[in-house]
């Protein structure tokens, strides 16, 4: 099986599925990376936050995989806003990482009471205008936040990873990428627990196609134009997931699956949510 592919704004290459790797920590926690790696995952999902950067540079090392072949997401935490601190958390973590470049480098969350994540932008950029990280991007920004600092700065943020699952479809937020040319990525992209998988009307349209709730899922994403980031420590639940892209739902069945539409699951509203 191959994974399609999408191509951001700025040329990257990325798998249209990714591991998330939140609560991947530990000795455990390096043998489930490997392990999807091995599976076939080529998109990892980290954070400064997630306290597990030193785990992924080890399965990504242990994997035996060329590094090259393997696009590293990390984070920037809200702690560490600023254009100096920015630059200083980035080789913190590129060297906790055991990396010479990331490959995607997100502001975690805008922290608006900070006020400092255009300067984090502004160092960003020049990140990647050094090569040091291929690609960037940001997670939870509005569109008030994406336009304070693509108007201020001139660069599109090649990716915005948001909350995203049946409960929360965010038709307007992805309209509003797809207009910017701002890659979609989808965080608890299943909903995080079980309600989600036992909704009647995702285990009726599983049983109907032979898939399984989560495929169902991810294949809403999928077709949305989305890059979902299932997490799972299972090696059977991670090739389910990734394997999910070999059956079509319909329009109408789409719109079926959004129609669980019922808003944000964590009260994490990026205007007023802190994350340091
Ligand atoms: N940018 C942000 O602010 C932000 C915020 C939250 C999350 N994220 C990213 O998004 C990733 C995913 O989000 P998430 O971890 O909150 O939630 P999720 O991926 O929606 O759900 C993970 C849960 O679903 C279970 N699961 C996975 N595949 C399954 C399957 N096929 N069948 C049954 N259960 C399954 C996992 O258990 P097992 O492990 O036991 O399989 C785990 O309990 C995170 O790991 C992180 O990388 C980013």
């Amino acid at each position: 099986m191959t994974t399609p592919t999408v191509t951001l704004n700025d040329g990257l290459v990325l798998p249209q599925i990714g591991l998330g790797t939140y609560k991947l920590t530990g000795d455990d926690g390096i043998a489930s990376i490997v392990g999807a790696i091995h599976e076939g995952y080529r998109l990892i999902d980290t954070a400064t936050r997630y306290n597990n950067e030193g785990e992924v540079g080890k399965a990504i090392a242990a994997s035996g995989v060329p590094r090259e072949e393997i696009i590293v997401t990390t984070k920037l935490r809200g702690s560490a806003h600023g254009f100096d601190e920015t630059m200083a958390a980035f080789e913190l973590s590129r060297q906790t990482l055991g990396l010479d470049y990331i490959d995607l480098y997100l502001i975690h969350w805008p922290n608006p009471s900070v006020n400092r994540y255009l300067d984090s932008w502004q160092a960003m950029i020049e990140l990647k205008d050094d090569g040091l990280a291929k690609s960037i991007g940001v997670c939870n920004f509005t569109e008030e936040f994406l336009s304070k600092i693509i108007d201020a700065t001139g660069v599109v943020p090649s990716v915005n990873q948001i909350e995203l699952h049946p409960y929360f479809p965010q038709a307007q937020m992805r309209a509003f990428h797809a207009q910017h040319g701002i890659q979609t990525e989808s965080w608890s992209p299943l909903g995080k627990t079980e309600e989600l998988r036992n909704e009647k009307v995702i285990t009726d349209l599983a049983q109907a196609r032979g898939v399984t709730p989560a495929q169902l899922i991810l294949r809403w994403h999928t077709q949305l134009g989305a890059i979902p980031l299932p997490k799972s420590a299972d090696r059977g639940r991670q090739m389910s997931n990734l394997h999910s892209f070999d059956f079509d739902l319909s329009p109408e069945e789409l719109d079926v699956i959004s129609g669980l539409e019922r808003g944000r699951l964590w009260g994490g509203d990026p205007n007023t949510h802190e994350e340091m």
